[in-house]
């Protein structure tokens, strides 16, 4: 195939189970994260938030600050650099949250004031003690309602609304109609690792080191906000203790390093306490969302009708798309779906662990169950009768749908045939018994990306991407995938990534990583191959940019599917719910590294679990501020309440990719949380609208 010296017919990689290449060294404490750099004349920043959820800063007295042993420095909204103002974020609409002590203003409790630096992070942290700020409070409103005043609809960022037929008509025909709302608290994405950066210059270069999930983008934003060329910026990333969503854009410990270095001639680390990660990142916004369903006596819906509004903070856009599996997983005659963006003093909300869908699939598969109730039939059977042919509002081709294989192998698994449909039959004891299920889709893609591959004079062959490994394994299945991709044994691989100087890539988010940029190493790879057959001297270096193949797919209705099965005791005195066994099917495309992948999604049904039952930022409406940011009092599932889990996957490929990959990254968290509300309406007989399904929710009830 190739007259490269040392190519091995190497047994494909991909599809083989094998640990993550960093294993060793993380369990040994030898993988070093952001923080844990060394860099010489390291100084630290502390950083200061308002304690006050909207005002102004009236006084800042640094004397006593600057007198703290090893304080160098402050930078406050009087000294620090300024900002090109309206840079959007990458994704969304103007982003004030960028605009960081650019003026006295606070937008939000939480909001930072001031940096802190010293010698040590120690001195850093007593010198931000002793920083006296003083504070005038305007009125602030963090009240969230569907019915706000300042409601508007939200950007139409991902496709307009639906408007599929007429919904008042068909629910008018319908013989069976559910009309309920379904609400969701804010959510944290609860990395382990905080968010934390360095910077520092080299000669004209703005270097970074960050914990983030996306180095290029997020270089090209920090040199847009400083107003530097791209050239003269470079953002690292190392190992990264999880983003889930929070750490794509650009965040406020490496504007507030940038600036420290830049004020003070230092290389500067900011390292977020836990509290700030909570209060001055990002979260899931709260929704409050109207699901109609119109169905005939026989279970053929009519009419899917899905509204749903969700708060965002005033100094930056963001869409949280709840209603996107409406359009997709059911047919019906009429779908019409809206999305209401409610402004408020709060933290910008941003992407969380399935941001929209996780939301969205409870409000809708919740609703379903209720339809399976008031018609009398298996809640499986009513999703088998309305497995749409063409995409439902679109019309457009499905590349390949296996939600009816993840309904029916995970029913098997679980074992759901012969289920009493009806509420509150099985009990143990004290102990209420329920079981319940639910289903979603989830949007799937690949995004433009570059590689490059270098054939070495070794016949080894370096593949360089500014892809990052967030935790889920990248480097492992990306070498998989060049080695595969080459024809070449694993070893011959070296990978390098997490650097914005290798090139445009994607970011460790939507589920695309490995999708965008497997895509890239395979282009890249196919013209290397083709460059060294004449046999040329070594080095050859080649790159690839995705974007025209991408961009020049037909249009196709592509997602990955999933069921979720659930069975659950209640404490009726107690209200505890207890979730005994969760079995998951999931649809993902081809599955690169299998070990990984289940291991992935099963870390997705746990989050599906704390959704359900535990995770809910709860806001103080006095003082505007939230009162659980911390791990103590967000409380979010840890081994003990992690039952049986059975994760795995259906055979699935996507024809519209080079490797027939999907994505698996998000969809786990996904339907976990349906699937146990309906279980606990199966074990009581009362519905669960409202998440967490607390304790006290359920002895109300
Ligand atoms: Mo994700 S919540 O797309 O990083």
């Amino acid at each position: 195939m190739t007259t490269h010296p040392q190519v091995l017919a190497g047994t494909p990689a991909i599809g083989t189970a094998r640990s993550r290449v960093e294993g060793r060294d993380k369990v040994s404490g030898k993988a070093r994260f952001a923080g844990d750099l060394p860099v010489e004349r390291l100084a630290h920043g502390a950083v200061v938030t308002a304690t006050i959820a909207r005002g102004r800063v009236t006084g800042i007295d640094t004397s006593s600050a600057l007198a703290s042993p090893g304080v160098i420095g402050v930078v406050d909204h009087r000294n620090a650099p300024r900002l090109v103002p309206g840079v959007g974020s990458p994704f969304f609409g103007p982003d004030g949250q960028l605009q960081l002590l650019q003026d006295d203003r606070v937008a939000h409790g939480g909001w930072p004031v001031a940096l802190v630096v010293a010698e040590t992070p120690e001195q850093a942290r007593a010198g931000a003690e002793r920083l006296r700020l003083t504070f005038v409070e305007q009125p602030h409103d963090t009240a969230f309602a569907a019915d706000h005043p300042a409601a508007r609809p939200a950007l139409p960022a991902f496709g307009p609304d639906a408007d599929k037929g007429d919904l008042d008509a068909e629910l008018a025909a319908s013989a069976v109609v559910v009309d309920e709302r379904y609400t969701t608290p804010a959510q944290h994405a609860c990395a382990m690792e905080p968010h934390v950066a360095t910077a520092w210059l080299e000669g004209a270069v703005l270097r970074a080191i960050d914990s983030n999930q996306a180095p290029y983008g997020i270089a090209a934003q920090l040199a847009t906000l400083f107003g530097r060329p791209l050239s003269e910026v470079r953002v690292q990333v190392e190992q990264v203790g999880g983003g889930f969503g929070s750490k794509t854009g650009l965040g406020p410990q490496l504007i507030l390093a940038t600036m420290a270095t830049l004020l003070f001639h230092r290389p500067v680390r900011v390292t977020l306490t836990r509290e700030q990660v909570f209060l001055a990142t990002s979260a899931r916004p709260r929704t409050d969302q109207r699901v109609r369903l119109g169905a005939d006596r026989d279970g053929r819906l009519r009419a899917i009708g899905h509204e749903a509004a969700f708060e965002i903070s005033g100094e930056s856009e963001f869409i949280e798309n709840c209603v996107e599996i409406a359009k997709t997983l059911y047919a019906a005659d009429a779908i019409r779906t809206r999305l209401t963006a409610v402004p408020l003093d709060i933290l910008p909300v941003a992407s969380v662990r399935a941001p929209g869908t996780a939301p969205g699939s409870f409000a809708l598969e919740s609703a379903v169950d209720e339809l399976a109730e008031r018609l009398g039939v298996d809640p499986l059977e009513l999703r088998r009768r309305n497995e749409p042919e063409v995409g439902p509002v679109s019309g457009l081709p499905f590349t390949s749908r296996n939600f009816q294989r993840c309904l029916s192998e995970g029913a098997r698994r679980f074992g759901w045939a012969g289920r009493d449909h009806r509420p509150r039959r099985r009990r143990e004891g004290h102990l209420l018994i329920g079981t319940g299920m639910a289903g979603t889709s989830f949007l799937t893609t690949a995004f433009p990306s570059s590689a490059t591959i270098t054939a070495e004079r070794d016949g080894t062959f370096t593949v360089a991407i500014a892809a990052i490994d967030i935790g889920t394994g990248a480097r492992t299945a990306l070498r998989a995938i060049a080695a595969d991709a080459l024809g070449v044994g694993w070893d011959a691989i070296r990978l390098e990534i997490g650097d914005s100087a290798i090139g445009p890539a994607w970011q460790a988010g939507g589920s695309l990583g490995t999708t965008s940029w497997g895509w890239a190493i395979v282009a890249a790879a196919r013209d290397l191959l083709k460059q060294l057959e004449p046999g040329p001297a070594l080095p050859v270096s080649v790159t690839s940019d995705t974007t025209e193949e991408i961009m020049s797919r037909p249009h196709r209705e592509r997602h990955s599917y999933s069921a979720v099965f659930a069975e659950v005791a209640v404490d009726p005195a107690t209200g505890e719910v207890r979730v005994r066994r969760l079995v998951g099917r999931f649809a993902v495309g081809r599955v690169v590294n299998p070990l990984m992948v289940r291991s992935q999604l099963t870390g997705g049904m746990v989050m599906g679990l704390s959704i359900a039952l535990q995770e809910e930022g709860v806001r103080d409406g006095v003082s505007g501020r939230q009162v659980n940011a911390d791990f103590a009092g967000y409380h979010f599932a840890a081994n003990a309440d992690v039952p049986f889990i059975d994760a795995d996957f259906v055979d699935d490929h996507e024809p519209d990719d080079p490797l027939g990959l999907k994505g698996p990254g998000e969809i786990g968290a996904v339907a976990v949380a349906a699937a146990i509300a309906n279980a606990v309406w199966h074990a009581t007989g009362r519905r669960h609208r409202d998440l967490p399904i607390r304790l006290d929710r359920v002895v109300e009830g």
